[in-house]
């Protein structure tokens, strides 16, 4: 088959690779019918994330057709199926899959070992993220085995478009977890750093989860403008100070809750010193990642607030204010999207039109196409917001 495949630093190519098999009576084959490119992927194309390996196939957003299963579904998944493929694997068995802890499952994870050593304890497996996930090839390909098939898919009626639905993996239930976790009161302001596809899908939960005031940051003109037509008032950090504009947008207070949906690869400016600090630090491999949202956040939030974390991070920070976090009674919370927790009210909301995902869909290509498609979407040309490509 045909998939997009991981051969070093910004280096993916479309490949034929062997076609996958069952492996396991929990196992899945899809045919994808349609996959996206996410900013996570991004990480990997500029290998900031570690324990990728060439040969890897890419992918962890996508959709598609059962066209073969394993002997145990357990009645929960036929061929002909129509699925989305949750990003994070999970058994549904584990303790922490019982308490809806999906990204962190205790049992997905076929490289365990590695990961306790390096996180303490094992996080759940993710399709085409790094061996330190499990090392399962990813969904930007023809076919795609899924581990666990029975508890990781998400049935989607045939009334709804592929476009509708294939965000449900990932990006979708991502912004929605990231404002959910906010726990947002009519009288709060949430802002929102970043206006990618991430922060896009923030911004509408946060809307529909009744903040009084969204509020946007980013650079990119046509992100900021979709951001205004979700219903965010917008901030260039490029043109206006983000700290000065948004006391002026709160009367002094800061804002109740803060969401970095930028992660480890904030824009590097003159503007912003700390960036260039970081950037340097990261070239002698002193800190892996740049977190100036981190610290802006935690200097505006209104005290007692909350910083929800999507945004990927991938190892060590440095000079996080953590005095400032402290004396100010700020509640960290962060993780992985446990995708199936919100999944089903989710695919309720698309069905009764609250909101419809597909919104942010500036491309659609060809696999063949894929490799050139990550640098559009990395360098943001042609106005790219979200690629979705179809095998
Ligand atoms: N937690 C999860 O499960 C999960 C799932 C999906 C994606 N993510 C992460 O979410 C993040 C965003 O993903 P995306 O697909 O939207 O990526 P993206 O790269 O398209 O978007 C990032 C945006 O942040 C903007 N930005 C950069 N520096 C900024 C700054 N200082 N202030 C404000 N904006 C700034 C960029 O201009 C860009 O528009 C990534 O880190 C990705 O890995 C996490
Ligand atoms: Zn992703
Ligand atoms: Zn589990």
């Amino acid at each position: 088959m045909r998939a997009l495949v991981w051969h070093g630093k910004e280096d993916i190519r479309c490949d034929t690779v062997s076609d996958p098999e069952i492996e396991h009576p929990r196992d899945a084959i899809i045919k994808v019918t349609s996959c996206a490119i996410c900013g996570s992927d991004l990480h990997l194309f500029h290998n900031f994330i570690p324990a990728m390996k060439p040969g890897d196939v890419m992918g962890h957003e996508m959709m598609g057709e059962v066209v073969e299963t394993g002997s145990q579904m357990n009645g929960r998944l036929k061929k002909g199926d129509r699925i989305v493929v949750p990003f994070t694997i999970n058994c549904g068995e584990c303790e922490q899959c019982k308490r809806g802890n999906f990204s962190v499952c205790e049992r997905t994870n076929r490289n365990k070992e590695t990961a306790d050593k390096v996180f303490g304890h094992t996080t759940a497996g993710l399709f085409g993220y790094t061996h330190l996930t499990g090392g399962y090839p990813g969904g930007q390909a023809e076919y795609l085995r899924v581990p666990f098939a029975d508890e990781t898919h998400i049935k989607v009626p045939d009334s709804l478009t592929d476009e509708q639905v294939l965000f449900l993996g990932d990006i979708f239930p991502t912004g929605w977890q990231a404002a959910a976790q906010c726990d947002i009161e009519p009288t709060d302001t949430v802002v929102v750093w970043g206006c990618g596809p991430v922060g896009q899908m923030t911004i509408r939960s946060a809307v529909l989860l009744g903040a009084k005031q969204v509020i946007a940051i980013d650079r990119i003109p046509e992100r900021l403008s979709m951001a205004e037509a979700g219903g965010a008032t917008t901030i260039n950090f490029e043109e206006e100070s983000v700290v000065e504009r948004l006391n002026e947008l709160t009367q002094g207070k800061g804002p109740e809750k803060c969401i970095d949906a930028v992660g480890l690869e904030s824009h590097v400016s003159m503007g912003q010193p700390d960036t260039l600090l970081d950037r340097a630090k990261q070239m002698v491999m002193l800190e892996s990642d740049r977190p100036h949202v981190l610290r802006e956040m935690i200097y505006v939030c209104r005290p007692g607030g909350i910083i929800s974390i999507p945004g990927v991070y991938s190892g060590l920070v440095d000079k996080i204010p953590m005095g400032q976090a402290m004396n100010k009674g700020l509640t960290f919370r962060m993780g992985q999207t446990h995708v199936r927790r919100w999944t089903d009210d989710l695919v309720r909301r698309i069905e009764e039109g609250q909101i419809d995902p597909s919104f942010v869909i500036t491309h659609t290509a060809s696999l063949e196409e894929g490799p050139e498609m990550y640098k559009v979407f990395r360098d943001k040309r042609d106005s790219c917001i979200k690629v979705v490509l179809k095998p």
